[in-house]
């Protein structure tokens, strides 16, 4: 009989791998062989040093007047801007875990609505949730019908308006005016059943209202065949689900008109628009915007999935024990994500196109429940001798027994001459009268392809990435993977039952509530080696362009230390604590998806997609992290 047979051949198997080496470096990455009652009590680290950015209570939810459930944050260096994408409705409405219940706004009056806030970090003020306008009806885009109504926010990037004001300038030269508006680029997923989009709004830091301009205007989407991701050289193609996104500054979109178009009174009086009088470039470069290219990550291809049966999810980890086991001898059993999602594709704005970027090396692997992160890095700039805005990428790979960073450099092995495509484009147009008059335009795009030349090991898997601008990277996660999920489950079926929507498990009690996990912080620096010795620290800029200029390979040589612990806490012992102890003690989010830092001021903020209590910064601790 055949059967019994491969029944009890893989139960031998079962057997076989549960002493298998990689089946306990799996249970170790995860948390499971950690002692539950060690978390909770040796678990605080310099956790005095965070706190939320708010006058209330940290154990109190932010409420709709502050960002909640913010699954990213970026700060843009030249502003001092930070921007937060945060999506009140997420445990029901929840892309990562392909979640898709009730994105409404049924709570709206206690926990507010999704959004794009933005702080202006160079001030001691709160953040502030930018109002979304779209264009007038004479304006030639329109903003799509359902931007206002349902919008999820994402991964969120940031960069000036237009690129005068991104460019380096030499050495000598004057420097650059801070830029006048700031292009904020957010993906956005607005249908449970159709891949998300991206879409672009402006930021004005000029005219009135300054920094504290609390309107964020939509001037582009890319969606549809424009982000559905070809590959380089097979024109296979991808349907790319934007997860998150990092700018690359270098080729651009044609102009767009900064404003939308000028009212009659500001045509007959152009004087009215104080600052826009002048014509030297740099007056000229704030008048309009051009949109860079960006990277972007997709979530798994999910339009292949069977549809979900009601609210069952997939779990990042496993929901029984045999799981992992199988996942060893049975491919459909394994919780490797869909390949997209190890992809990585380039949006060229020049074309509208999004082709998929070539990683030579090993794939960076991803895991159900873990999407893909990516952070680029500027290698420093000019003053390092660099001279793009992505020298490197960092991408957190997770494969079923080991977590890490990779960092993938850009053409090393293929010349910049092996990326460049020609893309011919129908511009189609009509005549003064009347008549088409179509002109097939050549543009030249450059997709950069990378290499994998580093990867740092990670004790736990990477929830959160930011690189700084020496290139180190800073990472969040939380030590036991099992208790983020029993965690989030249960906060989720709170919500399904305020929502009365079917839940997955009866209520519980308050004392019965799964802890909030614990999690932590970690920095990992470098220093670069040459011939065994150490010649060069990141901020050794000078060093490192000397070096780079004769073509010398340095080896990095990379060092993590851990910066930041929270410990696991049940209800009734946050609850138990003293206004003055909760204040004292500091706090993180529960489970840390955003990362941003400043290095200048020493502030690390960290954003949680799955925190209603808000967002923390943390001070840097001056003994605990190089300079
Ligand atoms: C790209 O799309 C914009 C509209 O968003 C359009 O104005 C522009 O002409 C397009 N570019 C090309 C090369 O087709
Ligand atoms: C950047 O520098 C590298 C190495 O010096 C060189 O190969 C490449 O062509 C440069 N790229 C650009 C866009 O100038």
């Amino acid at each position: 009989m055949l059967v019994p047979l491969v029944i009890s051949s893989v139960a031998a198997g079962l057997l076989s791998v549960t002493s298998y080496f990689p089946y306990k470096n799996h249970l170790k990455l995860h948390g499971d062989s950690l002692d539950a009652t060690s978390l909770a009590s040796n678990h605080v680290l310099n956790l005095e040093h965070c706190h939320p950015v708010s006058t209330r209570l940290p154990n109190e939810p932010a409420g709709p007047v502050e960002p909640s459930f913010c699954e990213d944050v970026v700060l843009d260096r030249r502003t001092g801007m930070a921007y937060l994408s945060c999506d009140p409705t997420r445990l029901t409405w929840d892309a990562r875990a392909g979640i898709f219940e009730d994105g409404g706004d049924k709570l709206a009056r206690e926990q507010g609505t999704p959004g794009i806030w933005a702080w202006d970090t160079s001030r001691r003020s709160l953040a502030r949730k930018l109002y979304i306008s779209t264009p007038p009806p004479e304006y030639p885009l329109q903003a799509p019908a359902d931007l206002l109504k349902t919008f999820h926010p994402l991964g969120i990037a940031v960069t000036a308006s237009n690129p005068y004001f991104v460019e380096e300038v030499d050495e000598g030269a004057e420097p650059r005016p801070q830029p006048p508006a700031n292009l904020v680029v957010v993906a956005n997923k607005p249908y449970a059943d159709k891949p998300g989009v991206v879409d672009i709004f402006v930021h004005d830091l000029d005219k009135v209202g300054g920094k504290d301009h609390a309107t964020l205007r939509w001037i582009k989407r890319v969606e549809g065949h424009e982000l559905t991701g070809t590959h380089v050289d097979t024109d296979m193609p991808f349907k790319v689900d934007p997860f998150r996104v990092a700018i690359f500054a270098e080729q651009y979109s044609q102009p767009i008109d900064r404003d939308y178009p000028e009212p009659q009174h500001v045509k007959d009086n152009p004087d009215i628009l104080a600052g826009f009088k002048h014509d030297d470039v740099a007056s000229k470069a704030a008048r309009t915007v051009r949109i860079p290219s960006f990277f972007v990550t997709s979530f798994p291809d999910r339009t292949k999935e069977p549809p979900s049966q009601g609210i069952s999810e997939r779990s990042s980890l496993f929901s029984a024990v045999w799981q992992p086991v199988a996942s060893y001898l049975l491919p459909q059993y394994s919780l490797t994500s869909d390949s997209v999602t190890s992809k990585l594709f380039i949006h060229h704005s020049s074309i509208n196109r999004t082709l998929s970027v070539r990683l030579d090396g090993s794939d960076p692997d991803q895991w159900h429940g873990f999407p893909p992160l990516l952070q680029a890095w500027d290698g420093g700039g000019k003053a390092a001798g660099s001279n793009s805005s992505a020298i490197a990428l960092f991408i957190p790979t997770l494969t079923v027994d080991s977590a890490k960073v990779q960092e993938w450099e850009q053409h090393w092995v293929r010349g910049i001459a092996g990326g460049i495509r020609d893309h011919r484009v129908l511009q189609k147009a009509t005549t003064p009268d009347g008549r088409p008059n179509n002109v097939l335009q050549v543009y030249k795009t450059y997709t950069p392809s990378f290499v994998n030349f580093f990867a740092v090991e990670q004790e736990t898997p990477v929830r959160a990435l930011v690189v700084d601008e020496h290139g180190r990277s800073w990472t969040a996660g939380n030590p036991n993977t099992r208790s983020v999920e029993k965690w989030i489950a249960s906060q989720r079926d709170e919500r399904r039952r305020r929502l009365g929507l079917p839940t997955s498990s009866p209520a519980l009690s308050s004392s019965e509530r799964p802890p909030r996990p614990a999690a932590k912080i970690d920095q990992t620096t470098f220093v670069f080696r040459h011939l065994g010795s150490v010649v060069a620290h990141p901020w050794d800029k000078e060093k490192l362009k000397t070096k780079r200029k004769k073509g010398v390979f340095l080896r990095k040589e990379f060092h993590t230390f851990n910066v930041f612990k929270s410990p696991a806490e049940t209800k009734a012992e946050i609850e138990g604590r003293s206004e003055e102890e909760m204040r004292k003690r500091g706090w993180l989010p529960t489970v840390p998806t955003g990362l941003a830092v400043d290095i200048h001021k020493k502030l690390l903020y960290v954003t949680g997609a799955y925190e209603e209590r808000g967002f923390a910064v943390c001070a840097l601790p001056a003994d605990w992290i190089e300079a």
